[in-house]
């Protein structure tokens, strides 16, 4: 390309994966806006194209190689139109499969992990001049926070925010502590100054991103490791910023002062994501969770106390190798004790190198596909249920963005449902009394109350 340096280039993200992968795209956009790269609206009119992979469950890596298949069409097209196309995968199966990724697929011009991102334009730069160190997979002993850009611009309504990254579980069907490293949180200052510039760019929400984000311990002002209930206690004082919500907490790390946090920071939202994975205690210690069904059910009765009305999420796994029958029934009996609102619920998928792969007494596909839809149909009765209840209450509605329909908002109420009504277009960014008329399969339909009340900031 030489010449072609400073001029101006495009970039397509594609993001798979989880919530901190959404976020990290983010920031690989903006560091790459000063390399001179603005955002393509699509991969065929991109300069640079970038997966920003999930390392999950099989299916998940799956579809980066059929995407990495359709990808090397795109470039030898463009080729013939005289155009050069940069292939990176970012991400978590970049980091699991490193310099293989290249072998497995030679398209692919460099290769990220997700500790490595801040050298982006170092390796876009090596990648140009045909160099072969274009793999970066090490975990830097710096915080990699420190080397991106500050946050800046408009940001949307709902902004994410990683306190903390990695995992020391372990749980024996995981990949994450391998793929993402050991747990780190990022001390509090840094964080207020990121949330308080997502703020000023106009976010009113902030979901605080974790792997484990319950085990958040960063260094506060006062050199002392704060927790997570304390980081959000500071972040509530934050004048513009209306909500806060956090996602993925672990059961084990649900301490005293995070629960009563539920009671006391009128900032932090009543929905809670409390992965529980089985209610089978024989496979929960399999699996190496460190809390029973037991242990699950009487911290969802101390959250119920401190809040009531909160909803609750939760990611459940069928089919983990030695699962009988009885454990199975197991778990459906403790989802039928919970009552979830919402649920992410998956068959077990062998992952290379977790200890729960090579386990004896590997559970039939057939088996666990009936699991999973006997446990789907309940999960779904739940989820409708507490849709259903929420009709003709009045609920305050943050509204993030316009809707499908012309003069239509969508919002999200405390619960983290989708609220369609009809409402001005300058009511993005505020929070609003709506009256719930109506549900679908994955939202609400709300009418604001006439002359209804615009709240908060
Ligand atoms: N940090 C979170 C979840 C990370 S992954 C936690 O501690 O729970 C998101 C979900 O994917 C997990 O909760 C689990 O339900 C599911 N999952 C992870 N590995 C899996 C595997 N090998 N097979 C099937 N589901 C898996
Ligand atoms: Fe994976 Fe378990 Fe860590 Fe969650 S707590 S990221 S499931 S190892
Ligand atoms: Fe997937 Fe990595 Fe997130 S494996 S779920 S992108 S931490």
């Amino acid at each position: 390309m030489g010449a072609a340096m400073s001029a101006q280039k495009t970039v397509f993200v594609k993001t798979y994966g989880c919530q901190m992968n959404v976020y990290d795209s983010e920031r690989i956009s903006e560091l790459l806006a000063p390399a001179g790269y603005s955002a393509a609206n699509s991969p065929e009119d991109a300069d640079l194209i970038v997966l920003n992979t999930c390392h999950i469950r099989e299916k998940a890596a799956e579809k980066v190689y059929s995407e990495l298949g359709r990808l090397r069409e795109l470039k030898a097209l463009r080729r013939e139109a005289g155009k050069d196309t940069m292939v990176a995968v970012a991400g978590c199966v970049a980091q699991a499969e490193g310099a293989e990724m290249r072998r497995r697929a030679p398209v692919v011009d460099l290769v990220v992990g997700p500790q490595a991102y801040h050298e982006f334009a170092d390796l876009i730069a090596k990648a140009r001049d045909g160099r072969d160190d274009v793999v970066a997979t090490e975990f830097p002993a710096r915080d990699k926070f420190q080397t991106l850009p500050a946050r800046r611009g408009r940001q949307g309504v709902a902004a994410f925010l990683t306190v903390q990254e990695g995992c020391d579980k372990f749980c024996t069907f995981c990949v994450v502590p391998y793929t993402r490293g050991a747990e780190y949180s990022r001390p509090v200052a840094h964080l207020v100054a990121e949330a308080e510039a997502l703020v000023e760019g106009g976010a009113r929400e902030i979901v605080l991103l974790g792997q484990n984000v319950n085990a958040y311990h960063g260094e506060g002002p006062d050199g002392q490791p704060w927790t997570l209930a304390r980081l959000m206690g500071r972040l509530a004082e934050i004048p513009d910023l209306a909500r806060l919500r956090y996602t993925t907490s672990h059961p084990h790390d649900m301490h005293d002062d995070l629960v009563a946090a539920h009671r006391h920071n009128a900032k932090l939202m009543p929905f809670l994501h409390l992965p529980v994975q089985s209610g089978s205690d024989r496979i929960l210690a399999a699996m190496n969770r460190k809390h029973t069904a037991d242990h699950y059910l009487a911290l969802v009765a101390r959250i119920r106390d401190a809040r009531p009305d909160i909803a609750l999420s939760t990611d459940l796994i069928v089919g983990f190798p030695g699962e009988t029958d009885q454990d199975f029934e197991a778990t459906v009996r403790l989802v039928e004790a919970v009552g979830f609102a919402q649920t992410y619920s998956f068959k077990y998928s062998p992952r290379p190198g977790t200890p729960a792969a090579s386990m004896a007494s590997q559970v039939p596909d057939d088996v666990k596909s009936e699991r999973l839809a006997r446990l789907q149909k309940l999960l779904h009765d739940q989820q409708t249920a507490f849709n259903r209840s929420c009709v003709g209450r009045t609920l305050p509605v943050l509204f993030e963005r316009e809707g499908r329909h012309p003069g239509q908002l969508v919002g999200r109420s405390p619960y983290l449902q989708a609220v369609h009504a009809e409402a001005p277009a300058s009511w993005v960014g505020h929070t609003v009394d709506v009256e719930i008329v109506g549900q679908g399969p994955n939202s609400l339909a709300g009418k604001v109350l006439s002359g209804g009340s615009v709240t908060g900031p």
